[in-house]
């Protein structure tokens, strides 16, 4: 089997016992290289006054680790600017928050030079090299300026904007053009690859093939959907640990009968909070009933605390829950818990086996893994119900969820007052294909298919040069 390098800025290999990030991609990430031989190469996570290009490797949990420091500069402009305040904003639809700085794309430019620089002399000849996410669009040019010739994947996890937005962006043809260095390139669902191909073919001038190869700037690559999943039998296992146990023994204790709502995010704009703690006043200011014998348990993971509006987002969220809980609360009970920490993954598992709802409302979202792991964490025998934004990309697998229109309190108050009087019979319904998907489209599948696509990508380009 060909070896396989993946490069991502951030690279955490979750172990067992870790403080884990709310985000699953790390988890997929580790999950994918355990069955590669292979390296994953990334930031790690710390500045310098000075880059150097120095790699550390490390063997952590069965995955071999490079990491680089950036120096502080990089960081601002790169992480901090182009990668945070320019491209997340924009591709999650947010162009009142986008701001677009030359020195941004100057240092995004720079450290993707940088990057590939570094990271060169580990690729052998044989290696595919799959290259994750918006911080690396143009990694895969600068590795083909540096000479690596073999098989070269991008996979992009957050949606890819309309037209209309990504026209926005200065040197936006040129951020596309970079796309067109790799053999394929992978959205997680059919409209973000429907997004990318009507700019292609609108904005650029290119073609769709006869064999649906896209064709531009000279250059034809394969763009395809590859929805990620979750390493399912493993978070179903996870339930069993003593730590799994204690967590949802720990919440079961705390409910004293009441049912509970779950969400768990990275605290971030595109994640809906507002709107959903709004909705969740909503439930309480109109169905009565309720009050009293539910609660909400949101975790919301600091994220990007150095970005202007994560912080503007961080005191609004502060503001609203201490309103609810002021307008509401008993002397027995809070009606929202709100927690900005990480739990580790075998510890959420725990909780949200105990949540009757999992209430997890994006505005926009390339996937949202977070929803998967609420259905793999569900008893069959009696699961809860999971409310969905249909603006997440996992609504388009997961039909079976309440799917709500995340910009509605209404809406999203309605759902989640019928998940909460739901009968077993129809929660079995609903959570059993759902079941289905998460435990058979999981991220095994999802690396399988990628990396065999990349192969026949990679073979139909060599037959045609
Ligand atoms: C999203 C992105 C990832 C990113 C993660 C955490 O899931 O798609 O690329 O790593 O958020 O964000 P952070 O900025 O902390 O790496």
């Amino acid at each position: 089997m060909n070896r396989l390098i993946v490069i991502s800025n951030r690279v955490t290999v979750p172990k067992a016992r870790d403080k884990a990030q709310a985000g699953g991609l790390a988890m997929a990430l580790a999950a994918a290289l355990r069955e590669y031989r292979g390296v994953w190469f990334g930031w790690s996570g710390k500045s310098v006054p000075q880059f150097t290009g120095q790699i550390s490797m490390h063997q952590s949990n069965g995955v071999t680790v490079a990491l680089t420091d950036l120096e502080e500069a990089d960081v601002q402009e790169y992480y901090n600017g182009y990668a945070n305040k320019t491209l997340w904003p924009l591709f999650h639809y947010r162009n009142d928050l986008t701001a677009y700085d030359r020195s941004f794309n100057l240092g995004y430019q720079r450290v993707n030079a940088r990057f590939a620089d570094t990271v060169r002399p580990l690729i052998d000849p044989d290696d595919f090299v799959w290259v994750h996410d918006y911080h690396l669009i143009p990694l895969g040019r600068e590795l083909r300026q540096r000479g690596v010739k073999g098989p070269l994947g991008f996979f992009l996890h957050i949606p890819w904007p309309a037209r209309q937005l990504l026209v926005t962006l200065p040197r936006d043809r040129a951020l596309v053009e970079a796309l067109f260095s790799y053999d394929l390139v992978g959205f997680h669902t059919e409209e973000w690859l429907d997004a990318f191909v009507a700019y292609v073919l609108r904005e650029a001038g290119g073609t769709v093939l006869p064999d649906g190869r896209l064709s531009c700037f000279g250059r034809t690559i394969r763009a395809a959907v590859f929805p990620i999943g979750i390493d399912a039998s493993n978070f179903v296992d996870m339930l069993q640990t003593p730590d799994s146990i204690r967590a949802r023994e720990r919440v079961e204790r705390s409910l004293n009968g009441r049912r509970m709502i779950i969400g768990v995010d990275r605290l971030d704009y595109s994640k809906g909070l507002e709107e959903r703690f709004v909705a969740y006043e909503h439930l309480l200011a109109t169905r009565v009933r309720h009050r009293r014998d539910v609660f909400m348990l949101q975790i919301a993971t600091p994220s990007r605390g150095d970005v202007g509006p994560y912080q503007n987002l961080r005191a609004k969220l502060d503001a609203l829950a201490g309103r609810i809980n002021g307008g509401y609360a008993d002397v027995d009970w809070v009606p929202l818990r709100y927690v900005n920490r990480a739990y580790r993954r075998d510890e959420l598992a725990g909780m949200f086996r105990a949540a009757q709802v999992g209430f997890i409302t994006p505005l926009r979202d390339g996937m949202n893994l977070v929803a998967k792991e609420y259905i793999a964490a569900q008893d069959p025998e009696d699961p809860g119900v999971l409310v969905l934004s249909r603006f997440a990309g996992a609504a388009l697998q997961m039909k079976e969820a309440l799917i709500v229109n995340p910009f509605s309190r209404e809406e999203m108050a309605d759902a989640l007052d019928r998940a909460l009087t739901m009968d077993l019979a129809e929660r079995k319904r609903r959570f059993e294909p759902l079941m289905h998907s998460v435990m058979t489209e999981d991220v095994a599948a999802w690396r399988d298919n990628f990396v065999n696509a990349l192969r026949e990508a990679a073979e139909v380009r060599v037959q045609s040069e």
